[in-house]
């Protein structure tokens, strides 16, 4: 039993194998929240002191009570107007125009199996049981009620939170913030990590305290962005890779979010993450009901590398769906960096006929293949086949692929319109455009109004008119800009907030629809590389576009953050031409493939083009990553350097009961250098590890205690893989 409710003490004791969670009705019926950590069977509300709290607000029922106060009190979701003057989860408007909220505890429920939010991705579960949480908390002034859902799954040790909002009253109310879920520390001093970035450089690690001020993350971009990612964690000052407390977040949503952590004036910390509020006001008419995303946590006291395990583990398994969640992925070849805009159908079938001899499964045809699309700057919208270009039919050039062994994937944008378009001519209130007013270009496109069924609809049906008269395999979803000048017809009814929210509603029924006409397709994430690489996206797509920067010394930083909240075999990762189109530099064909293979592989170039030396490697290098990949997709990972810290080279690790896979790559070199040792991790000290290469046997203590002696190399960049087996 993952959930137990202690009718004497009103304590909800929430515990998976490791760890509890523990809220109480407060004797004024107020959910206080009393714990998050390390499992313990004894009910904490002991926890939580009174003390008089001199300036700060009481509920009325208090009376003369000044020591209970929620501006101090530990609360399970804080909304704004009861004397709490920290952040809030929840902030209701009133039709009078008044800002505040009152939840008083109801009732609760508890259900067998995990609740799904409809119309948004969420943590699922078909091997293991899930059990499931109502608390239901009311405002009668308002009519108002919120439920406050918690999924346990025990085996994970990751409990899901998101909340549903419903007007029970006679009056429209107005949401202004709707977080999915909060939670307050009592005590401790926490460094917030989070992964920020840029195009073609996201997820980049960062470590900062959290003290008085706030720290907030998120995204005002539409897309949950390529500068903030929605994973984050809070970790014990003494917590690294091996041990310490450490609390993950997960946030399952892929548009506008907010996640903040800030100190209070008692030195509690609470965070709070979900919806963006910014621009936010979702009218609730009588009877209607909102649910806002799910956000997964999770808790260690072992460590990054524990907790980065749990995530890749729930990711895998509850997170993703369909054919590929626990198949194979196909090594694929894409042309953008081979052709950009410059392909016909016969190139295409070239680039693929190289491939195939050198053992890739699947060629994927990325931009260019529809309407008049050159170039950047017109045919998004137009989603029919440029047969001139194609020397044919689409259909005719997935035969020619498809004789060769391999299959074919098609790269599409669907959520963008190009000016000089067909259905920019026939519908240009289709694009976000204020009237009167010049939108914002990027990448010389503008964006569909997905909040409107009708532009989902039509965009929906041309791309399955394509994929149905052809035999598609993969499909990688591309977006290519960020949201501006958000208007839709609908306006006079919706805010930007609103509007914002229905877009994301509407890109994921888009793909559903996809998936549920298509169910065996492979579909990939991008968003101009990975500006949309969240846990919202992975329930949808198992792989997504890591990084449009495919230079393997930048990836090593890029995939090292990515890392921490995701499994690797969602990043996509391919092997591209030097020297690198993104930073010049040339790297050898051996590293490229290392980095890579820390992923779901693929190339990125003309095959064509290679030595013959190198073609010989890279028929190698799929051999190599076909016998590795049930290690590097479903082993555990082991960051074994910081490459944030250590400059002298990066490693990391992949473990399973049978296997051990090391990578490593120089990152400098030096005249007579100290020799660099490397020490495993994750093995089983008593046994004996093989390297098929050397013949060399070593005791898992060995590797890991003392560690081994990396040969030198003799220029930087290079790269070494030592395969294990156990004996
Ligand atoms: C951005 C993607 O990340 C690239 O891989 C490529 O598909 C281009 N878009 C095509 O326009």
């Amino acid at each position: 039993m993952g959930i137990k409710f202690y009718d004497d003490k009103k304590i909800f004791a929430l515990s998976t194998k490791n760890t509890s969670y523990q809220m109480q009705v407060g004797k004024f019926g107020h959910l206080l929240h009393l714990y998050y950590g390390k499992r313990t069977e004894d009910t904490l509300d002991y926890l939580v002191t009174l003390y008089d709290r001199g300036f700060s607000g009481n509920p009325y029922e208090a009376g003369c009570d000044t020591t209970y106060s929620l501006d101090s009190l530990p609360q399970e979701y804080p909304s704004y107007g009861t004397g709490d003057y920290r952040m809030t989860a929840l902030c209701m408007q009133n039709v009078e125009g008044t800002f505040s909220c009152d939840l008083r505890y109801q009732g609760y429920e508890i259900k067998n199996g995990l609740y799904e939010t409809t119309g948004l991705p969420h943590v699922h579960t078909d091997t293991e049981d899930g059990e499931t949480l109502y608390v239901t908390m009311t405002d009668e002034h308002i009519g108002l009620q919120v439920t406050l859902i918690y999924g346990v799954l025990e085996d994970k040790d990751v409990i899901t939170r998101s909340v549903k909002i419903e007007n029970k009253g006679n009056q429209e109310l107005s949401i202004r913030k709707a977080a999915s879920m909060a939670q307050d520390f009592l005590y401790g001093d926490y460094d917030l990590i989070h992964f920020h970035g840029r195009h073609g450089m996201e997820r980049m690690y960062e470590r900062n305290e959290v003290r008085h001020s706030k720290q907030e993350i998120g995204s005002r971009r539409g897309t949950s962005s390529h500068q903030h990612n929605p994973f984050v964690i809070l970790a014990e000052k003494d917590t690294n890779e091996d041990h310490g407390n450490c609390y993950g977040y997960s946030l399952l949503y892929s548009g506008n979010y907010k996640i903040e952590a800030e100190m209070d004036q008692y030195q509690q910390t609470r965070i709070v993450a979900g919806l963006s509020d910014e621009f936010f006001d979702w009218k609730l008419q009588p009877e209607e009901s909102f649910d806002t995303p799910q956000l997964a946590m999770c808790f260690t006291d072992k460590g990054l590398t524990d907790l980065s395990h749990k995530y890749h583990k729930l990711i895998r398994c509850n997170v993703c769906r369909g054919a590929y969640k626990e198949q194979p992925r196909p090594v694929l070849i894409n042309n953008w960096e081979a052709t950009y805009f410059e392909f016909t159908g016969e190139k295409i079938v070239n680039i693929a006929k190289q491939a195939s001899e050198l053992g890739v499964d699947m060629l994927v045809l990325d931009d260019g293949w529809f309407g008049k699309r050159d170039n950047d700057r017109s045919g998004l919208g137009d989603w029919f086949v440029n047969e001139e270009k194609m020397n044919g039919t689409l259909d005719d050039v997935v035969k020619q692929v498809n004789a060769l062994g391999m299959k074919f994937g098609l790269w599409i944008e669907p959520e963008m319109i190009s000016e000089d378009s067909n259905l920019y001519r026939e519908h240009p209130d289709w694009a976000y455009i204020i009237p009167g007013r010049k939108p914002v270009r990027s990448r010389n496109q503008l964006v569909l109004d997905f909040s409107r069924p009708e532009v989902v609809d039509c965009i929906f049906n041309q791309i399955a008119s394509v994929v149905e008269k052809t035999n598609v395999a993969y499909i990688k979803m591309d977006m290519n800009r960020h949201l501006c000048d958000v208007y839709s017809a609908t306006m006079e009814k919706q805010n930007q907030g609103t509007i914002l929210h229905k877009y994301t509603l509407g890109v994921y029924d888009f793909i559903e629809r996809l998936l549920q006409k298509f169910p065996d397709i492979l579909i990939e994430g991008c968003s101009g590389g990975g500006g949309r690489f969240d846990a919202g996206m992975l329930y949808y797509t198992p792989q997504i576009w890591c990084s449009d920067n495919t230079d393997a010394i930048e990836r090593i930083k890029i995939q090292y953050g990515t890392s921490f909240g995701y499994p690797i075999s969602a990043v996509g990762s391919h092997v591209s031409a030097v020297p690198n189109h993104q930073t010049g530099r040339t790297t050898e064909i051996n590293t490229r493939g290392i980095v890579a293979m820390a992923g779901s592989f693929g190339y990125e170039l003309d095959l064509n083009l290679i030595t013959e030396e190198e073609k010989e490697l890279v028929r190698q290098q799929i051999i190599d990553f076909k016998k590795y990949w049930n290690v590097i997709h479903n082993g555990e990972y082991y960051r074994l350097t910081n490459p944030f810290e250590d400059q002298e080279y990066a490693a990391w690790q992949f473990v399973n009961e049978e296997e051990v896979l090391l990578n490593i790559v120089t990152l400098a070199t030096h005249c007579n250098p100290a020799t660099e040792y490397v020490r495993l991790k994750g093995l089983d000290p008593q046994a004996i590890y093989h390297d098929e290469v050397s013949g060399k046997d070593y005791s898992g203590a060995a590797l890991m205690y003392a560690g081994m002696p990396i040969p030198r190399m003799s220029n930087e960049y290079q790269g070494l893989q030592v395969y294990f087996t156990k004996k």
